[in-house]
């Protein structure tokens, strides 16, 4: 559901592998919500019966109305940006990658399930939400030339100036081998055709892999980073 309190839109829905808690999503982000709708939307998380209400990853000032109304910070995730320009690094032929469709949706959740801790897990609304989070979107999976198994995907999204890398996910047994490599070189690449000026990811700070896979291809961290927050409703 959508919550409007004056100027603030702000969607409450469970989170990807709990369903006992709400997830929160700023549909107004980049600058703080009021406390009427912040307190609206625990009120309204309570009545629905969560037990627990999160928001998604928020910025500082996204975080001062949360904090004020008892919510606490949980997860901490890095912040990274690159230029899209000068220089990108080139793409290795290796692999093939293509446009995920409709029907590969079941086998790009199986993967990310199985490359994510549960807390992370996508899930179908989760993915719908990524595919719809920016006005212009990139949704690829990566296959080895040996076989046709999903060995990875990655959403990616732009709008403005900014472009995203959202998801990226490679099948357990299939990292290592470069398919992150060659979709975040593919996602940056789609971006610069298309004019962007800074592709934005976002990590949490004890995912070491990932941090250091976005700093090899350029990507530097931008302090003092992201947050998600929570409150206990159970008591
Ligand atoms: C983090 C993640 C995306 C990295 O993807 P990956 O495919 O394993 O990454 P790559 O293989 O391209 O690069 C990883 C390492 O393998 C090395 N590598 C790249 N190509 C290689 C190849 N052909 N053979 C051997 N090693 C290779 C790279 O140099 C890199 O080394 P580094 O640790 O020094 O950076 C992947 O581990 C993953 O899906 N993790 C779980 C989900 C996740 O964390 N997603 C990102 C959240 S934002």
């Amino acid at each position: 559901m959508t919550l409007r309190v004056g100027q603030d839109r702000l969607r409450l829905r469970p989170w990807g592998s709990d369903a006992r808690t709400g997830m929160l999503i700023l549909l107004t982000s980049g600058r703080a919500a009021s406390d009427a709708a912040v307190a609206a939307s625990v009120e309204s998380a309570a009545t629905q019966g969560y037990l627990r209400i999160r928001t998604s990853a928020v910025s500082l000032i996204e975080a001062e109305p949360f904090l004020r109304a008892g919510f606490e910070p949980g997860e901490q995730l890095a912040l990274l940006c690159r230029p899209i320009k000068p220089r990108l690094p080139q793409q290795s032929n290796a692999l093939a990658i293509r446009r995920a469709r409709r029907r590969h949706q079941n086998s790009v959740l199986a993967l990310d399930q199985a490359a994510f801790e549960p807390f992370w897990w996508l899930g179908k609304t989760g993915l719908r939400e990524a595919l719809r989070a920016a006005p212009f979107r990139r949704f690829r999976i990566a296959y080895q030339p040996s076989g046709e198994a999903t060995a990875g995907y990655a959403i990616s999204g732009r709008s403005g100036p900014a472009g995203y890398l959202q998801r990226l996910a490679i099948s357990p047994r299939q990292q290592g081998r470069g398919v992150g490599t060659a979709l975040v070189i593919d996602s940056l690449r789609w971006m610069a055709r298309w004019g962007t000026a800074q592709a934005w990811v976002n990590t949490p700070h004890s995912n070491t892999a990932a941090l250091a896979l976005y700093e090899r291809l350029g990507f530097d961290q931008v302090a003092p980073g992201l947050q998600v927050l929570e409150m206990d409703l159970a008591v």
